[in-house]
Parts: C-alpha cells; structure tokens; sequence
C-alpha cells in the first residue's frame, strides 16, 4: 500500500478523487478505513463490513469507528497517527506496536478483539498517515489483517511445542531417573561382583586348608592307628625279648664256665689210663673239631646278643612312638638346652660323618614336652647323620623366632630326598635304608610329636645337595579339649 495517499492526485479535483478512492477502497480485499483529521470516518470498505460487522452507512461520517473494536470509547491506531504523538500510542498499545519498516511514519500492530465475531479475532492492522500534495497530514489510513487463523496455528504450535518440551523434558527425567538407576544397578553389580571375588578367594584359600588338614588328618589317623598296633607289637614283644637277653647273659656264663671244664678235661686226657677211653676222646674231639667249636661259639653268641639289641632297639623305638599320646607334663623348656643334650647323645653316630655347626638365635624357653622335642631333634640329627656319604659333611641346627612361634632346623649336606620318596618320608615304616639300619618310624615319630604341639614340620630338599627340616613351635602351648581331657584321664589313672 502506497502511504503518500494522494487526496488530490489523478485529475486534481478532490471530489473525483474521493469517489476514486471509495471504488478503490471498496474494491479492495483487505479490510481498511480512513478518517480525517478531525476522526470522522471517511472510508470503510467491503472487506472491513465483513470482517467487523459494521456497515459502511453506520461509520462513515461518525467518530464511532472505536464501536467495532472496544466496549469502551478508546483512539485507534489511526487516530493515534493524526496526532502524531508517540508517547500516546505507547501508552495506548503498551509497546506491542512497532515502526512500519515499508512506509515512513506508518506503524503497525497485533492484538486480539474479544468483541469481534463470536469468538473473538486476532487482527494485525497497520496505519498510515493520509497526506496533501504539501506534505500535510490531512487523515489516516488503518488497514486490518485477520490473523486469526495463524495465531490460532501459532498458539497450537506453541502448545504443541511446550507439550513436546514437556514431554521431552519429562522422557529427559526419566531417561535420567533409568540411568541412574542403571548406574546403581552397575555399581550394585560390581560391588556384588567383587564380594563373588573375594568369596571365591575366601573359598579357595578354605579349600586348601581344608586339604592340608586332611592331609594331616590321614597322616594322624595313620599315625593313631600304626601307634596302637606299635604299642600291642611291641608289648608282646618287650617281654620274651625281655628273658631271653637276660637269659643270654646267664647263657654266656654258663658258657665260659663250661669251656673252663673243657679245658680242664682236655688238660686231663694226657693221663687217662685205658688207652681205648683215650683214643675214643681223641677221635671225638676231632670230629666235632672242638677247637673250632670253641673258636665259633662266642661269636655265635656275640652276633646272636647283636641281634637281640637290634631287636630291643626296634621294641623301644616301637614303644618310644607308640608313647607320642602318652601323658607327660608341659613345662616351660629352653630349647637350646634340650638340643646341646641331644647332640651329646648321638654324637658318637655322627662325629665321624660330620661337623655340627650350631647357628642359635635368641629364643625365649617354650612350653612343651622336652623329652618329647629331644626325640624329634635326635630323630633329625641322626637321619642327616646317615644322608652323609663316604665324604665327610656338615650339619647345621639352626633356631630362630618370630610371631609368637620359635623355629629349629637341621639342614645336611648329604644325598637329598628324590622326589618320589619325599611325600612318604612321614609314613610309619617308611625307609630307604637297609634291613636293620632304618625302621622307617623316625620322622613319622616326629611327625607325630610337632602335631601334639601345634607346631608344624616342613622339608626341603634337593638331591644331592642336601636336605633341610625345620620345626617350628608355638611359644606357648594352645591347649585344647583334648589335652585337658587327656589330663584328667591321667590324674585319675594315677590316683
Ligand atoms: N636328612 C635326610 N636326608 C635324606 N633322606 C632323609 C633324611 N631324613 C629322612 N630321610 C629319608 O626319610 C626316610 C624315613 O626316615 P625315618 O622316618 O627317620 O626312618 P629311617 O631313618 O629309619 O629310615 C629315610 O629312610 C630317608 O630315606
Ligand atoms: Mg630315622
């Protein structure tokens, strides 16, 4: 639309030119109104009648143009326009208006008439100062757009739009609220992944300590049951053992005695008289060889007397481990003292093989059975003693402390365990030695007797290049259910 609305273009009669601008205006699809600058309405087309609902015979030349937008008598843009104050249109439109950027003074606005139609209507109307040939302002021009239908789509847009934030905000929350419940569910997991973990190794570290102790369970209950049959073997034995070595000292006797009367006759043959008593003695001594005899028989009885200390040997040894669970009396010990008297012992079965080389520690005295320790050492010491070759080596006993327990080792310089016989070395009977030199119940003794104290026996070894065991013990005794047991079965058994 052309703002510099000419009045007096075309021919230059204005009246002419009125009727011009009545078809025009009437002619023209958006609705428009013009008034003068007293704000009488001189214009109201087709389009305006439609769209308001006032007939051009009920505006034009009447100020009631504010009737078909406001209840109230209020200036309309154009009106605002003629005076041309700004102030005034802010205060009328609240800053809704804007500058028209196409026509110069012109300025435009949107708003929505309750009044208009049955519903209301949604206008965008622009007005335009009407000016003469000289510039002056001699009305207004306003012309109105429904806009209805595209604020309506603008405001279900809208709607639309803030419901899809709502629910888009609302799927934010709740993706959020999944994820973190995802998140809790992961940490969950791998909180309840590490506890599986920790069981797991809780359970394996179990397990194995379940198999040693079974492991020490059959080795003790081999031990409990070789123990018995030792104890009843060797009772049965102990006794004729008994009489015939004590016997054998009398035989011995009686021997020396007899082959003095021997003597004595063999000294007398010269003068026996009846030269056939003589020649019968002479042929019966050589035919029995008498001097061989004689020769033999001590021998006989040495090797037999060896024998029968072999045997009281092994009875002993039999009893000495069937002893392990007899009761005896726990007292405080320095175990230095218990091994310096134990080497003493044994130390005719070792000086010649090897040196002993003492290594103590400062250790504080334990409670235990001394005689019982004496016995492991001395069972320790000469096994490394018989390890030794032809060369001769060394034996160390070493001790030492530490965390409530004190520990003692005897490490050799001889043949090693081979692999083979390493994990049987603790059974009853078990020896690689020769018939007589080994009963195989050493260590199983040892065994047997470490246990009782709650400590614990360990070896290693390397073939060829020697063995070392080490005991260690706790410091003080742990006893048990079956210690004071035991106790008591004894004080009664002694009463
Ligand atoms: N220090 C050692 N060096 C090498 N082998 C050893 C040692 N101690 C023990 N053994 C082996 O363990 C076996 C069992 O020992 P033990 O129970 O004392 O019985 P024994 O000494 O009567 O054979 C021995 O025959 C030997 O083979
Ligand atoms: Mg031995």
């Amino acid at each position: 639309m052309n703002a510099h609305f000419d009045t007096q273009s075309g021919s230059g009669d204005a009246a002419h030119a009125g009727i011009e601008l009545s078809e025009f205006f009437d002619g023209h699809p958006v609705a428009t109104f013009a008034i003068n600058t007293d704000h009488v309405v001189t214009h109201w087309n087709k389009a305006c009648e439609q769209l308001l609902g006032w007939s051009k015979e009920e505006m034009v030349g009447t100020q009631n143009h504010w009737q078909a937008f406001y209840p109230k008598q209020r200036p309309l843009l154009a009106d605002l326009i003629i005076s041309g104050e700004e102030d005034e249109i802010d205060r009328h439109y609240l800053g809704k208006h804007k500058r028209s950027t196409l026509i110069p003074g012109a300025f435009e606005s949107e708003d929505f008439f309750p009044n208009i139609g049955e519903s209301g209507h949604w206008l965008h109307f622009t007005a335009a100062p009407l000016r003469d040939r000289q510039g002056q302002v001699v009305g207004a021009i306003e012309t109105l757009r429904d806009v209805t239908e595209r604020r309506v789509a603008e405001n279900a847009l809208r709607k639309a739009h803030d419901n899809l934030e709502s629910v888009i905000e609302k799927r934010t929350a709740q993706l959020a609220e999944v994820n973190g419940r995802l998140e809790d569910d992961i940490r969950q997991r791998q909180l309840a992944d590490a506890e599986l973990r920790r069981r797991n190794v809780e359970l394996e570290q179990l397990n194995e300590q379940l198999s040693m102790a079974q492991q020490q369970l059959v080795q003790s209950e081999k031990l409990a049951s070789i123990g018995q049959l030792a104890a009843g073997v060797a009772h049965e034995i102990n006794n004729p053992i008994g009489y015939i070595f004590s016997n054998f000292g009398t035989l011995q006797s009686y021997l020396d005695q007899l082959f003095e009367m021997l003597a004595a006759y063999q000294d007398a043959e010269a003068s026996i008289a009846a030269p056939e008593v003589a020649a019968r003695v002479r042929a019966m001594r050589e035919r029995i060889d008498l001097d061989f005899l004689r020769e033999d028989i001590p021998s006989l009885m040495d090797e037999s007397k060896e024998g029968i200390v072999r045997v009281r040997h092994i009875v002993q040894d039999l009893k000495d481990f069937s002893r392990v669970d007899a009761n005896q009396e726990w007292v405080w010990a320095d175990l230095h003292q218990g091994i310096d008297s134990t080497l003493n012992i044994v130390s005719n079965e070792v000086k010649y093989k090897a040196d002993v080389v003492k290594e103590y520690g400062a250790i504080p005295d334990i409670e235990c059975l001394p005689l019982q320790i004496n016995q492991v050492v001395m069972n320790l010491v000469v096994n490394a003693a018989h390890a030794i070759g032809p060369e001769r080596g060394r034996i160390t006993v070493r001790t030492g402390t530490g965390c409530d327990q004190v520990w003692l080792e005897v490490a050799d310089t001889g043949s090693g365990i081979a692999p083979e016989a390493l994990s049987r070395i603790f059974d009853p009977f078990f020896t690689t030695k020769a018939v007589g030199k080994g009963t195989g119940l050493g260590l199983s003794l040892a065994y047997g007797i470490v246990q009782k104290h709650k400590g614990k026996i360990e070896v290693s070894t390397e073939l060829g290049k020697g063995t070392c065991f080490r005991v260690t013990l706790p410091i003080r005794h742990p006893a048990d259910a079956r210690d004071n047991q035991e106790a008591k079965e004894a004080k009664e058994a002694s009463q």
